[in-house]
């Protein structure tokens, strides 16, 4: 398996690698286009897989099976826009994939057929043929869904030959038609048929038999200004068998009373649903419009759109009547520079009335009316100016639906409305409606389009719109969102465009419902007051239309174009309730660790031993090499009462030397040099040592010191090296147990240069910490090389104790 994947993905890359030279990605390889190339002959180097080709707009004049033979996969072929004269079917007999061929706009006289069975969509309109060019192996075609066709001779017989094909659709592409056999065109099976005349043909026989033919008719250029007489003979023509329920007629050009008369004539089809596009009316008015006949007819919808008039002469009443006298389902007159509409005076049965982009004025609306049916009127595009007056046409009917856009539109307070209570939906964009609008709307309305007018607020004092779910209001000049007060239903809200800085937090709470919220491009001002907004985001992903890029700061210049989503406006900066809260909160979690670190831990111990340390430190770094030049030979001299020995012989000793033994040591007792006297000898061990370390205790203080004391103020060390003498405080000692006559000893102490011996087991290491750093030097920087020698002593004094000197004997 593995095997054949890498050899599968090792072709791929040689495959690409092959590729990667001009070629398009497989999707677009399949479509090779060659339109507007003015090629005259078929592309040699055409790629083999190609699905669709494209040669129209060229200059081709022949095909031949060479061309394509090698594009088996062909299924679309496009030949149109050439100049081929005649072509023989059978060149694609290999492409047989083929279901799209169009040769229309050619110069095609003659087709060979064979027959292509896969073929659906066959075009050959558009080309100089003279009778149909169809056969016997058109009609083993039976795939075809589209068939387009050209002649200047239509018969009965060409037709037969494809009679018994059920096709969607036939295309009668004509550029000439010299002879029409009547009947051929019903011989055709198709759904839909779609004839483009050429210039000035007779069109009312094709419209006759067209009728006949489809379902759907369609005519394009239909310009008849000399048929009106060839009518006269028709005009009584009952029509059997007709097909057409849809008719659509396409650029036409024609005489009022031509056209009256096939309205007349389509009337009593079986056309349901009548739609011209692109029309243009002319000439004078001889027919009487009272004349028409609306009996027998089964037309439900009629749709006139782009109407023009060359010359018009017409008694504009009497037009609009002829419509509006049809009693149909739907009408349509749009884009038709209509400037009036009358409805008569009887009830009609419409129920949908379109007369979108005329140039309808309130006339409109000052003949009462009678729209029983009505369900949806579309005024938009006109020239509308009054509301209310709308309103009162309205309420006599059964409204639903309201477009009134793009009009003059307006509201003044002082006019009533009165809306019907049916009208769901209503589209009063681009008008000049100001707040005033809001007190004109009916009671009813789901949906409600107002974008695109000069609204500055939603007054506070409206009805209540209780089914209210859509609101548009983009595109005015909103400060605020509105709130939901006055709409509980709302949920899709538009208010794009306006100049909401910060939206009130009203809307948050009152517009619950609320779905869908586009409240994009506008000025926003991005502070605090902008937070809950954006939350609102965040909360609701997805309801906030266009988000984010739509949703940026005007406001403070330094944040414009800032994204909102981006800003940084977090609870703490917003929030100053919040803010003093974090902030005494903060320093109260402060106060309660110092605190207890005060009470608990006792902080300031520590910390007078750490200041200590570090003074010991810096001290002892200024002033090492200095006082090296002393001929030093211990690290220190221990001085103590014997009353304390146990504790320097437990305690003091053992953690000074335990590093590794580089920590030399005098040890005081007392005669340890019996030639000298005991302050000769301290004063020989304090000279040799580099710190004096002093053990006190009231018994020190006692027996000891007065040793001391004498030396002390004589050399007046206590001013000059005083950085040299260690106290030890092993116990308090109460001011009055030193004698007055100990001066030395009451500086010292009254300077409180000395370490507390720390009754807290815990705190110990810090306090040995502190004496190393403060007798930490090398001695043997002084170029000395000294020897550790102990002995010991029976002391006379103290008999029993051990008594022991640590000195060195320097070589
Ligand atoms: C070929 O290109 C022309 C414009 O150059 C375009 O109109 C036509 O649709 C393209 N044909 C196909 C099959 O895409
Ligand atoms: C049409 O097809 C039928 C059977 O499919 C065949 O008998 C007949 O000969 C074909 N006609 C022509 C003209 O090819
Ligand atoms: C026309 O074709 C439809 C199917 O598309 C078929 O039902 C109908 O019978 C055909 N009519 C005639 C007259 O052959
Ligand atoms: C009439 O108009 C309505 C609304 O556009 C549409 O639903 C209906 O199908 C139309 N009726 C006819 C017969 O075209
Ligand atoms: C209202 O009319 C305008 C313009 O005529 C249109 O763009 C808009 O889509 C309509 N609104 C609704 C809700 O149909």
């Amino acid at each position: 398996m593995k095997l054949i994947r890498n050899f599968y993905v090792f072709c791929n890359i040689v495959m690409s690698i092959e590729d990667s030279a001009p070629k398009l990605p497989e999707e677009k390889e399949s479509t090779s286009n060659y339109s507007s190339m003015s090629l005259r002959k078929v592309p040699t180097d055409l790629t083999p897989t190609t699905i669709t080709l494209d040669l129209s707009y060229n200059l081709l004049f022949q095909v031949q099976s060479s061309d394509f033979y090698s594009l088996s996969n062909l299924k679309v072929l496009i030949l149109c826009h050439n100049r081929i004269q005649q072509l023989d079917i059978k060149i694609f007999e290999l492409n047989q994939e083929l279901r799209y061929l169009d040769l229309s706009y050619n110069r095609l006289k003659v087709v060979t057929w064979y027959s292509l069975a896969g073929l659906r969509h066959l075009d050959l309109s558009f080309n100089d043929f003279d009778t149909m060019p169809l056969c016997e192996e058109t009609g083993n075609m039976s795939h075809l869904e589209f068939l387009g066709l050209s002649a200047a001779k239509i018969q009965k017989p060409d037709f037969q030959k494809i009679a018994h094909l059920h096709l969607n659709t036939v295309f009668l592409g004509l550029r000439t038609l010299s002879y029409y056999e009547e009947g051929s065109l019903p011989i055709l099976n198709t759904t839909k048929l779609h004839i483009v005349l050429p210039r000035n043909t007779n069109f009312w026989v094709l419209l006759h038999d067209g009728i006949k033919t489809s379902k759907i008719l369609e005519m394009t250029n239909i310009d008849g200004k000399s048929q009106f007489i060839s009518y006269k003979t028709q005009q009584n023509l009952v029509l059997k068998n007709a097909k057409t329920t849809t008719l659509l007629f396409n650029k036409v050009d024609l005489l009022w009373d031509d056209f009256l008369l096939i309205f007349q004539f389509v009337w009593h089809t079986s056309v349901e649903y009548f739609q011209v596009q692109n029309i243009t009316f002319g000439g004078n008015v001889y027919l009487d419009h009272n004349s028409f006949d609306y009996s027998n007819t089964v037309m439900r919808a009629i749709r006139l759109e782009d109407v023009h008039f060359r010359i018009f002469y017409i008694p504009q009443d009497r037009m609009y009547s002829l419509f509006t006298k049809m009693d149909i389902e739907n009408l349509t007159i749009s884009d038709a520079q209509m400037p009036h509409m009358l409805f008569p005076n009887y009830p009609v049965s419409f129920q949908y009335l379109n007369f979108a982009n005329n140039i309808l004025t309130d006339d409109l609306f000052k003949k009462p009316s009678k729209l029983p049916y009505l369900q949806t009127l579309i005024l938009k595009g006109n020239k509308l100016e009054t509301l209310s007056l709308v309103s009162c046409f309205a309420n006599s009917t059964p409204l639903m639906h309201l477009d009134l856009s793009q009009n003059l539109l307006q509201h003044k307070n002082d006019e009533n409305c009165f809306w019907p209570e049916t009208l769901i939906t209503m589209n009063l964009s681009f008008n000049k409606f100001a707040d005033s609008v809001f007190r004109c709307l009916p009671r009813r309305i789901q949906i409600l389009d107002l974008n695109n007018n000069k609204i500055q607020s939603v007054p506070k004092e409206i009805i209540h719109l209780k089914a209210l779910r859509e609101l548009n209001i983009a595109f005015n000049f909103l400060t605020d969102l509105p709130g939901c007060s006055h709409f509980s239903r709302l949920s899709v809200l538009n208010i794009e465009m306006n100049f909401i800085l910060s939206p009130s937090l009203d809307f948050f709470h009152s517009c619950q419902e609320v779905k869908v919220l586009n409240a994009g491009r506008n000025p926003f001002r991005c502070t605090c007051e902008l937070r809950d907004f954006i939350q609102l985001e965040k909360y609701s992903a997805g309801m906030m239309v266009g988000w984010s890029d739509s949703y940026v700061c005007e406001y403070p210049l330094d944040l414009k174009g800032t994204r909102l989503k981006d800003v940084d406006l977090s609870e703490l900066s917003c929030n100053t309730a919040l803010f003093v809260v974090t902030i005494v909160a903060i320093m109260l979690v402060l106060v309660v660790m110092v605190a207890f670190c005060c009470l608990r831990l006792d902080l300031p111990w520590y910390l007078r031993m750490l200041g200590q340390w570090a003074q010991t430190w810096h001290r002892v770094r200024r002033t090492a090499q200095e006082q090296l030049k002393r001929s030093v030979q211990f690290h220190a001299f221990i001085s103590y009462s014997e009353h304390d020995s146990l504790w320097v012989k437990n305690e003091l000793i053992p953690n000074l030397e335990k590093e590794d033994g580089s920590v030399l040591i005098c040890l005081h007792e007392r005669n340890f040099d019996p030639g000298k006297s005991i302050a000769e000898n301290i004063v020989s061990c304090v000279e040799k040592s580099y710190k004096s370390i002093f053990v006190l205790s009231p018994s020190f203080v006692q027996s000891e010191w007065c040793h001391y004391e004498l030396y002390f103020a004589h050399h007046n060390l206590l001013r000059e090296r005083s950085d040299h003498i260690l106290l030890i405080l092993l116990e308090p000692i109460p001011s009055y147990c030193i004698p007055t006559r100990f001066h030395e000893l009451k500086a010292l102490m009254e300077k409180k240069a000395y370490l507390e011996w720390p009754k807290d087991r815990c705190k110990c290491g810090l306090f040995w910490a502190n004496l190393r750093a403060a007798i930490n030097v090398n001695l043997s920087d002084t170029g000395e090389v000294c020897e550790l020698q102990t002995f010991t002593e029976l002391n006379e004094e103290s008999r029993g104790s051990a008594v022991s000197l640590i000195r060195t004997d320097c070589l």
